[in-house]
């Protein structure tokens, strides 16, 4: 009987570029998802970029653009970074969508309905020039303890103690770099306790591998903490219905990005949402790294409960990568982004490597460099790829390209390859790909043998058809091994595929023989890992770090704003407008108020040209104005369109202005 399955990863964090860290668990996810779909199960793979929240907005500000354009920007990176490596999710969303904030205020309501919010007035740090709130991590200082300095506000990576921003000597903000004042403001709460029966009954379900299940039990002592939801404005994020300045902490509406991605997709290809996510009818799996298990086993269960929708199936939960033995890192040239990845290796060889080595458990991931190269040059090259290349072409070049039939001894190979299909399946099931790849791997030794034993390359001279009876034998064993390693290897079974001129394989043909039919010329499947390929990537990955990457490529000072199309530009309403008032703004210098008239009406406009023109001279002169810019509330009033102008600023602002034959309203092209 066939499954129905839904898959996540976690959702990336839209503030900065996928690197190989991240791939531990994209690749994780997306073998395993290529094996429940080369199963046959329905399967499908959501995500989406987690957009909200105080680090998109700082570093939008930073990079002098909106955060909507930072996180479109963002988005289209991920994907083309995802993409690279054959990551194939049937959705790709964000968190910053429309079906994100109707299904995140429905889980609010719902858990308010059921008395689990609750308002608590808190004090918390801010900063005053920056007018904005301040989260631990955006507070350095000196460690109370061991007195490190540049220490973050949570807790401190000298000694690893954790204590609250206050304890911390000196603090300042990690924005501007004035000291934090504390102020106070009223937030909301997730009453978390009043499911710990429900989360209690949940894990004995097996919500999570059993190698993670002490953690929980160690929440479960300390008791389990109201979960403060709420964040004050300014901050990017969906505003909390019924209030003007507070918003949904990022980490209530990111793992409903999970449903909002499932309802995007469901929209679209005529499915309904309501019984594909909430009826059972399918499990639900979520893949993550065990640093975001809290959010995971306890908040987002409890959160669903409390709005009366079901629970995932089960937590996947993996550990960190360490390369070379440490963190990653930046001046060691180990934090590698996957583009940089990209323009030096070929991705099956990482996502090869990282499958020998994820077994399923929440233990650390190495990643050897020098291991890296033998390995893939070993396993991928020497065992798997070498087996087609010595057998495939000669078929091509010296038997017309065509198969035969084994005879017994390699049916007996075949069988032995056949064999192990059970086991393999389990691995990948249970996500122990190590174990998968050692199976397949000892496979390919075996076949290695047989080519050996029956030495093809001399039997060709005197014997073709003996000689085509053990390709014949091989090419089928390689078609086996290819459908063991697919889901890790999917663009050397399409070449494989290619060359056997088969339709995609799945596991349901390992069974099948290939016999007594053309095949087709055979097609490089996998280069060797060059050791010079990997320093330079080692080297470029310590560059990046000496120079943003804003400033490496060759661009403008300000960079160019994203693309907009011609449908896009003719949106822009521009029309003729007499400016009949002009007034200086009490408290903002660089303003002007100015009163537009367009003929039928009037609108208020608050322009940044007050250091180039003086008010009086101003009144009665037609300018252009954008006269359906959305308004925006400023801090001294309604912005009702703009006015159009060019230069460089401050006095050197020069608008457009219009001196006969216009009439007020009359529309500019
Ligand atoms: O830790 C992170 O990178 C988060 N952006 C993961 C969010 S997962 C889900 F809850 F959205
Ligand atoms: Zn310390």
């Amino acid at each position: 009987m066939t499954r129905k399955i839904i898959v996540t990863s976690a959702l990336p964090y839209a503030n900065a570029p996928i690197h190989i860290g991240h791939l531990v668990e994209y690749l994780q996810t997306d073998i395993w998802v290529r094996f429940q779909k080369a199963c046959g199960n329905t399967c499908y793979y959501f995500c989406a970029d987690d957009t909200h929240g105080t680090p998109v907005m700082i570093r939008a500000r930073s990079e002098g653009i909106t955060p909507e354009q930072l996180i479109r920007q963002m988005h289209d990176r991920h994907v083309s970074d995802f993409a690279g490596f054959g990551i194939s999710f049937d959705n790709y969303y964000s968190t910053h969508s429309e079906e994100n904030r109707i299904l995140s205020e429905r889980i609010y309501d719902g858990a308010k309905k059921a008395g689990s919010i609750i308002q608590k007035r808190i004090q918390q740090a801010y900063d005053q020039q920056e007018q904005m709130w301040l989260p631990d991590r955006y507070i350095k200082g000196t460690c109370p303890r061991c007195k490190a300095p540049d220490q973050y506000g949570d807790s401190c990576d000298a000694c690893g103690a954790h204590y609250q921003p206050t304890d911390m000597i000196n603090p300042v903000s990690a924005v501007s770099g004035n000291p934090p004042v504390l102020k106070e403001s009223v937030h909301y709460f997730f009453r978390l306790g009043d499911y710990e029966g429900e989360l209690k009954k949940l894990f004995k379900t097996g919500y999570v591998q059993k190698s993670v299940q002490n953690k929980l039990d160690e929440w479960f002592t300390a008791g389990l903490k109201d979960w403060d939801i709420s964040r004050d404005g300014p901050y990017f994020g969906f505003k909390i219905p019924g209030e003007e300045d507070k918003y949904f902490y990022v980490w209530l509406d990111a793992p409903i990005g999970y449903m909002a991605s499932c309802k995007n997709y469901c929209d679209q290809n005529g499915m309904d949402f309501e019984q594909v996510w909430n009826s059972g009818e399918y499990e639900i799996y979520h893949f993550i790294g065990k640093d975001i298990m809290y959010f995971h086993a306890l908040f987002w269960p409890a959160l669903l409960t409390s709005a009366g929708l079901r629970t995932p199936t089960k937590l996947f939960v993996h550990g960190f990568l360490t390369v070379n033995g440490q963190k990653m890192s930046k001046s060691k040239g180990t934090f590698i982004m996957a583009e940089t990845y990209l323009k030096h290796l070929d991705p099956q060889y990482l996502r090869y490597y990282y499958a020998s080595k994820l077994s399923g458990d929440v233990g650390d991931i190495e990643l050897n460099t020098e291991d890296f190269i033998n390995r893939v040059n070993s396993d991928l090259v020497g065992k798997l790829a070498n087996l087609a290349s010595r057998s495939g072409p000669m078929l091509t070049k010296k038997l017309d390209g065509r198969l035969g039939t084994p005879d017994e001894k390699g049916k007996a190979l075949l069988k032995e390859m056949t064999a192990a299909k059970e086991a393999v399946m389990a691995d990948y099931e249970s996500l122990n790909f190590a174990s998968a790849v050692r199976r397949i791997m000892a496979l390919a030794d075996i076949c290695n043998q047989f080519v050996e034993q029956t030495q093809p390359w001399s039997t060709i001279k005197n014997d073709p058809e003996g000689t085509r009876t053990n390709l014949t034998t091989v090419l089928n064993a390689v078609k086996t091994l290819t459908i063991y390693l697919k889901p890790v290897l999917p663009t050397f079974a399409e070449k494989i595929e290619r060359f056997l001129d088969i339709p995609p394989l799945t596991f349901a043909d390992v069974e099948t023989m290939l016999e007594n039919k053309p095949i087709q010329d055979y097609i490089r499947l996998v280069e060797r890992v060059e050791k010079e390929k990997v320093d330079a990537m080692i080297e470029e990955s310590k560059q990046e770090t000496s120079a943003p990457a804003e400033t490496k490529q060759p661009q403008l000072e300000e960079p160019i704003e994203p693309e907009c199309t011609i449908d896009d530009f003719v949106k822009v309403d521009l029309r003729i407008a007499r400016i009949s008032k002009a007034e200086k703004v009490e408290g903002a210098d660089k303003l002007l108020a100015l009163e537009l008239d367009l003929g039928a009406l009037k609108k208020n406009v608050f322009a940044g040209i007050a250091k180039a023109y003086k008010p009086e001279e101003l009144v009665g002169r037609m300018v252009v104005c954008v006269a359906n810019l959305k308004p925006r509330k400023m801090k001294f009033g309604l912005s009702e369109g703009m006015v159009c102008a060019s230069g460089p600023g401050g006095e050197n602002v020069f608008l457009l202005t219009v001196d006969s034959g216009a009439t007020p309203g009359q529309r500019v092209h």
